[in-house]
């Protein structure tokens, strides 16, 4: 077979390739339930066979990189990664974020490569506040969102109840597709309103490690009845009747344009609603042609792409680094040579690698809505552009300025050259900020925006580079680049400030509290107080 990339590409089968793409995000608080729908979604997209516990997912992410022994122990994800499958013809990138709070910065990041989101929601506990977070996000760029109500097994909030919070709490409109009858020990399925069918729950079933064949039974079939008593029956219709009447009708339109969710109910640890689910979302959720007021037309045939996130030592047996590039237009062919915008120079993207469970896989070719992992020598930076024919620019990535600041201690002064090293590519990969303190000897000092990077910075740096350092917690919450003029003797010379040089020799201001920056704020006129960088 000839190699992909000397094989034409007519507009046809590129319109076609791209029509098929879904790349989404789930987005949820922590204990929602992420981890078991993503192994959920993987057993139906045939990427894993039998779906084992939670506990042995995180067990295999734990082969993956050392690090993540960390995730494993504390039972959060750490890092996130891409994860690709297919589901009934289409070709789905689902992109794995951290579920904890702390690395909500990184989940932000990944969210400028998701054409749309699920929600995810635990039945008990509504709308938390990383889900509200998250949202946010989301909503700020019109990315349609689909709700998840999960552990339907278990007893939880009343169904209206939760759409009203979500309707209150986040202003969007929600529309059910399917309807829960009873949770908990009474959970006996959903009504799909499409279809106007009953699937059935089957509790005596598998426990969720293979995919279930889920019973269907008509609406007005007699035997319905039967199986719900004529009470709950009765009450089905009853609440039928009321969402077709006071509920807000669908319109695909407004879900594309993040203004309705359609809202699933289900029980990602029993797999039950999953098949539904999955059905509905990839007719509803947009491919990357229906995305609203795209930087580029994903059909163009010149390829481009943006770099989103940066990720080092995944394989601690390569120490590699990995450049996620989501693809933005036209198709990319293994090892083609693009512009990279930043620099002004033309490179080779080479080996390229596509993620299936805890699997890599080299790829020959990927098109508009992919992502991809590039393996990367230091070329890349989030947000760089590359592309081939006129340039593009990437999409906003959000950029957040430090909340948690500490000086850097080595335990070893012998080891400085391989602490640098690993100070460097952390912060090129987006998970602290390098900062010295130029008036007390260039000490080294690291900003963060959750405080349990710091963490993570320690047992990366021990694991990785062999370097034991100790973390000194400053007081300080707030980090500001300085635009106009600066006396920054002035500023030194003060309790509630600190002045920083970062890592392009730019100044920067440590604030010690919200009253610190008000008075800031209010009494220098003549400085600007940034949250980024000048420039950017
Ligand atoms: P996260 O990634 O969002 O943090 O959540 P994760 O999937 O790890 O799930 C958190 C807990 O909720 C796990 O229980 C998991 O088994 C449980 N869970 C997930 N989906 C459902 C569901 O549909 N129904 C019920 N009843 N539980 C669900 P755990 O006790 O923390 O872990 P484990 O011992 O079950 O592995």
């Amino acid at each position: 077979m000839s190699p992909a990339s000397t094989t034409e590409l007519s507009p046809k089968k590129l319109k076609r390739e791209v029509a098929r793409r879904r790349t989404f995000a789930i987005i949820s608080h922590p204990d929602a339930g992420k981890t078991t729908l993503t192994e959920k979604l993987l057993l139906y997209g045939g990427a894993l066979h039998l779906a084992g516990s939670v506990k042995s997912r995180r067990a295999a992410k734990h082969a993956v990189s050392d690090w993540m022994e960390m995730e494993q122990q504390r039972g959060i994800s750490i890092t996130s990664s891409v994860l690709q499958f297919e589901y009934k013809k289409h070709f789905i990138n689902l992109l794995d974020t951290p579920g904890h709070a702390d690395f909500s910065e990184d989940t932000y990041r990944t969210l400028a490569a998701a054409d749309s989101a699920v929600m995810l929601v635990d039945v008990a506990k509504g709308v938390e506040p990383q889900t509200i977070k998250l949202f946010k996000v989301c909503s700020m760029r019109k990315m349609p969102v689909f709700t998840f109500v999960n552990k339907m097994d278990r007893y939880g909030r009343q169904p209206l109840e939760i759409i009203e919070e979500i309707e209150t709490v986040l202003g969007i409109g929600v529309v059910p597709i399917n309807w829960p009858i009873g949770m908990g020990k009474d959970f006996k399925g959903v009504y799909d309103r499409m279809t106007k069918e009953v699937i059935l729950f089957d509790s005596e079933g598998t426990h969720g490690e293979a995919i279930v064949d889920a019973k269907t039974i008509q609406i007005e079939d007699p035997k319905l009845a039967t199986i719900l008593g004529d009470k709950g029956y009765a009450k089905l219709l009853e609440e039928i009747e009321l969402l077709e009447i006071a509920g807000e009708p669908f319109d695909l339109e407004k879900v594309r344009n993040g203004e309705q969710s359609p809202m699933f109910f289900g029980s990602a640890m029993t797999n039950f609603g999953l098949a539904p689910f999955l059905k509905y979302f990839v007719e509803m959720a947009p491919s990357p042609e229906d995305v609203k007021n795209p930087p580029v037309s994903p059909t163009r045939p010149d390829f481009s792409g943006f770099i989103f996130k940066i990720q080092a030592n995944m394989n601690p047996s390569h120490r590699d680094r990995i450049a996620f590039m989501r693809i933005t237009s036209g198709r990319y062919t293994r090892d083609m040579q693009a512009h990279l915008l930043r620099e002004n120079r033309t490179m080779k993207l080479g080996y390229p690698q596509q993620f299936m469970a805890s699997e890599r896989e080299l790829v020959e070719e990927a098109y508009a809505g992919d992502i991809l992992g590039l393996y990367d020598p230091g070329y890349f930076k989030i947000g760089d552009s590359l592309s081939t024919g006129d340039p593009v620019e990437a999409r906003e990535i959000p950029r957040f300025s430090p909340e948690h600041f500490a000086v850097v201690e080595l335990k070893d002064p012998l080891r400085r050259k391989q602490l640098d090293k690993g100070l460097n590519q952390l912060s090129e990969e987006g998970a602290i900020q390098v900062f010295r303190q130029p008036h007390v000897g260039n000490q080294t000092i690291v900003g963060a925006v959750g405080i349990l990077q710091f963490e993570v910075l320690k047992h990366r740096l021990e694991h990785e580079y062999n370097v034991k350092v100790l973390l000194r917690t400053l007081g300080f919450k707030h980090a500001r680049w300085i635009g106009g003029e600066f006396d920054e003797a002035k500023f030194e010379r003060q309790d509630y400030t600190m002045v920083l040089k970062d890592r392009e020799d730019l100044p920067i201001l440590l604030l010690r509290n919200d009253w610190a920056l008000n008075f800031v704020r209010n009494n220098e006129p003549g400085i600007k107080l940034l949250t980024n960088p000048p420039g950017t």
